[in-house]
Parts: structure tokens; sequence; C-alpha cells
């Protein structure tokens, strides 16, 4: 088994492949920044009526795409690779991630937990077989022995969702597939040497599809792989469909009380995550909502100002006009602060409202 940790020698070797997983700071040999809380739950979903929310998430490495019912993480190219990874950590909790693998020798779809000292939780997808997903475990960076993995049978992986859930706790991690659990780590598991290489400081999450299968890489990672990628063979893709995840602690961001990579150690601060923050903002108001807030005085002199030139109308306007005055021109109106933030959209309905009015023949704007 190679774990995620190889990835990071592995693109360092393949030079256009971003480094995917250096620590950026590493807790047990320095003093780090705190890391940004999740300290809720949510569920994300992804597909093309949704929006990645960079405050959240960062595609390190590659790109996106959207199918209408997940996201796509693809490589099509030599060394192209994908990193998608939560600016939030959580300490401790649920990840459910619903996915379909890439298929193809070579290639590695991966659902991982990593913290900045290097501890690992990993479900991982490798191409050649669809009837598998790996887990596994690393504690501290420690990669001197790769005998923690386990195989789990699972039907279609490629072409079926599945819910791949992973439950960490500070006493016990356990990898569940559709609701039936298929490993369990104790912390006192040899193993997890007795606690000491057990995962158990806080982790980002992070979600990848990426070539393992490469002539730079070692030897004993292509045999893993199943072999060198065939690009000929590709594109290959893997789907998310849906994550869910959940903190078990909750504050707004965690710090290494010491240099020991221990839980204990671990100094939770209170407050709001950014990322509750994030979540709790009321999500931008539409057109319509907008519209709605205008009220009817408006409504009727836009839909007047919209209508045939004709008596009634320019009745109607001229009624409008006068119940408008008081209140201020409707651009005003329109430009409310409150909606202030999406220019644009305004921009284009003011444009077309204008473009309407014109070709109507309009009437006058109220002036005050
Ligand atoms: C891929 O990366 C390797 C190692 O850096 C490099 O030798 C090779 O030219 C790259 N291939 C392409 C097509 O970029
Ligand atoms: C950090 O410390 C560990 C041992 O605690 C060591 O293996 C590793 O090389 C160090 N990393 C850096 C970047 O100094
Ligand atoms: C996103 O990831 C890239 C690559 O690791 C990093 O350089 C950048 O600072 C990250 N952006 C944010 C907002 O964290
Ligand atoms: C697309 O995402 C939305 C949430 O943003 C979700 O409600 C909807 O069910 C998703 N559609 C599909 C087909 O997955
Ligand atoms: C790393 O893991 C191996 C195998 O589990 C173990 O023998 C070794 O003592 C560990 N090293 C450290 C520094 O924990
Ligand atoms: C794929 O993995 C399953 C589950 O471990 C195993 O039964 C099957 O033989 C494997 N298939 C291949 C092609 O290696
Ligand atoms: C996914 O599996 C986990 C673990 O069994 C379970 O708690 C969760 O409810 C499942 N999700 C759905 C949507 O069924
Ligand atoms: C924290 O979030 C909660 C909702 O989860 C909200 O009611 C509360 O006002 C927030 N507190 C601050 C200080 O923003």
């Amino acid at each position: 088994m190679r774990n995620f940790l190889t990835v990071a020698a592995l693109a360092a070797l393949a030079g256009s492949t971003a480094a995917q997983t250096f620590t950026e700071c590493n807790p047990l040999n320095t003093t780090c920044p705190a890391d940004p809380a999740l300290g809720t739950e949510h569920t994300w979903w992804f597909n093309s009526s949704t929006k990645l929310d960079t405050t959240i998430w960062n595609m390190s490495t590659g790109s996106l795409t959207y199918s209408n019912d997940a996201a796509e993480f693809t490589i099509s190219k030599v060394n192209e690779s994908t990193l998608l990874q939560s600016n939030f950590y959580i300490f401790f909790g649920v990840v459910e991630s619903w996915v379909k693998m890439a298929k193809g020798a070579g290639v590695v779809s991966s659902v991982v937990l990593e913290s900045d000292d290097l501890d690992e939780i990993d479900w991982e997808w490798v191409g050649y077989n669809t009837s598998a997903v790996q887990s596994n475990f690393f504690g501290k960076g420690n990669t001197t022995s790769y005998d923690r993995g386990g195989t789990h049978y699972v039907a279609n992986a490629d072409t079926e969702w599945h819910n791949y859930t992973t439950w960490w706790d500070s006493d016990k991690l356990q990898w569940w597939i559709d609701g039936k659990m298929v490993r369990e780590l104790l912390y006192t598991d040899a193993t997890a040497l007795g606690g000491k290489n057990y995962p158990q400081t806080p982790c980002q999450v992070k979600i990848s599809n990426w070539p393992a299968g490469l002539e730079s890489a070692a030897h004993g990672t292509i045999e893993w792989a199943g072999g060198l990628v065939n690009y000929a063979d590709g594109p290959f893709t893997m789907s998310v469909q849906r994550l869910r995840v959940q903190d078990f602690h909750t504050g707004k961001e965690y710090s290494y009380g010491d240099k020991s990579g221990d839980f204990k150690s671990i100094k939770v601060t209170g407050g709001n995550s950014t990322v509750l923050d994030e979540l709790n903002k009321p999500p931008p108001k539409s057109l319509a909502e907008k519209w709605a807030d205008l009220g009817n005085g408006a409504h009727i002199g836009i839909y007047a100002g919209a209508a045939a030139a004709g008596v009634l109308a320019i009745v109607a306007l001229a009624l409008v006009c006068l119940r408008q005055r008081r209140k201020g021109r409707l651009e005003h109106a329109l430009d409310d602060s409150r909606y202030a933030t999406e220019r644009t959209e305004m921009q284009n309905f003011q444009n077309d409202w204008k473009q309407s009015e014109w070709k109507h023949g309009g009437y006058s704007k109220v002036s005050n």
C-alpha cells in the first residue's frame, strides 16, 4: 500500500504536478499558525447547479468540472493531477463521501484526512480494480512500514454511488461502506503502536484523483497502482456527488499545545468558525427575491414600463409615477444599498428595463 504522502514525492518528480501533501508547517518541529476549525456539520453537494465556495474549499491542483450530479476530478494528460482540499480542519469527526472511482491502471482516487503533523486516514480506490477500495492510516508521517492497509470489496465502484464513511474519535477509527462497518482500528492496537501512530490531530479533508503509475514513481508504487497509466485509455474521471463532514469539536480554531502530536495537547479556541459564519451567511438574493422586495408600486411601474404603449398603460404609469414620487425614483429603489452587492445583476436588470421603456416609447422618468 502507498499512502497519500507518496504523492508528494511523486509530485516532486513529476514537475508540472504541484506538490499535493507536503505540510506547510509541521507542528512537531516548529510553532505553526492555528488551524481553522470546521466546528460544525455540513453536507456539500456538488453538481452543475452548485458553485465551489472558495472560502471553504481550495482546488489546489488541477481543476474541477461539474456534471449534473457530481464534481468531476479528471486526468487526461501526462503529469496531470487533481486535489481539492478543505480550508478547515476537523478534530475527530465523520466524513461521509459519495464517490465513483476513476477506472484505469495506475490511477488512484482518494478521500483522505490529513493533519499538519502528517497523521492520515485514507480511502483509496486503485484504478485497476473497480470492485475494491483500500483503507489505510498513518501516524505522524511514519511511512516506514506499509502493513496497515486494508482492502474491501465494493460492487461497481466506478459506476455506482456508494457511501464511504470514516468515523473517527480519540479511541477508535472506523471505515464504513453503505452502512456496514468494514474495518475498525483502536487507539490501543499494535498497528497503531499503542496509540503513538494513531491519527489524533486536526485534519483537513483532501480529495484527489492522481496518477500513481508514473515512470518516475518507485517500482513498488507502480506495482501497487496496477501498472503505468496508459493515457490512451483516458480521460480518467473520479466523481464526487456529496460530502458530509462533521467536526466532533465546536470552536473557531485548533492549535498544538506542544510538539508531542498527542490529541491531549490540542487546544480548542472557542467561537464561531469562519466556515460556520460563511455557511450562515444569507444567500445572495436572486432577482426574483429582489423583485418581491420592491413591493407592488414598483412592480406596477416596471410592468407598465415594459408593456406595450397604450392609453391604459399611460394612465397606469401616471398613477404609478405619482406613487413613486414619494419613495423616490424607481432607479433609487433598485439601487437601494441593500442590493448594492449584486451590481452586475442589477445593472442588467436596469438596462433591460430601460431598453423596454425605450422600445415602447416609455415615459419620462419621475424626477425629484
Ligand atoms: C512529466 O514529468 C516528468 C518528470 O518531471 C518529466 O520528465 C516529463 O517530461 C513530464 N512529461 C510531460 C509530458 O510533461
Ligand atoms: C520534523 O521532525 C520529524 C521528527 O520529529 C522529522 O522526521 C522531520 O524530518 C522534520 N521535518 C522537518 C521539515 O524538519
Ligand atoms: C490553495 O492551495 C494552494 C496550493 O497549495 C496554495 O498556494 C494557496 O495558498 C491555497 N489557497 C488558500 C486560499 O488557502
Ligand atoms: C445538486 O445540488 C443541490 C444542492 O446544491 C442538491 O439539492 C441537488 O439534489 C443536487 N442534484 C443532484 C442531481 O445531485
Ligand atoms: C514507525 O512505524 C514502524 C512500523 O510500525 C515502527 O516500527 C517504528 O518504530 C515507527 N517509528 C516511529 C518514529 O514511530
Ligand atoms: C479486486 O478486489 C476484490 C476485493 O478485494 C478482489 O476480490 C478481486 O479479486 C480484485 N480484482 C482484481 C482484478 O484484482
Ligand atoms: C452513510 O453511512 C454512514 C455510516 O454507516 C451513515 O451514518 C449515514 O447515515 C449514511 N448516509 C446516508 C445518506 O445514508
Ligand atoms: C454564531 O453562529 C450562530 C449560529 O450557528 C449564530 O446564531 C451566532 O449569532 C453566531 N455568533 C456570532 C458571534 O457571530
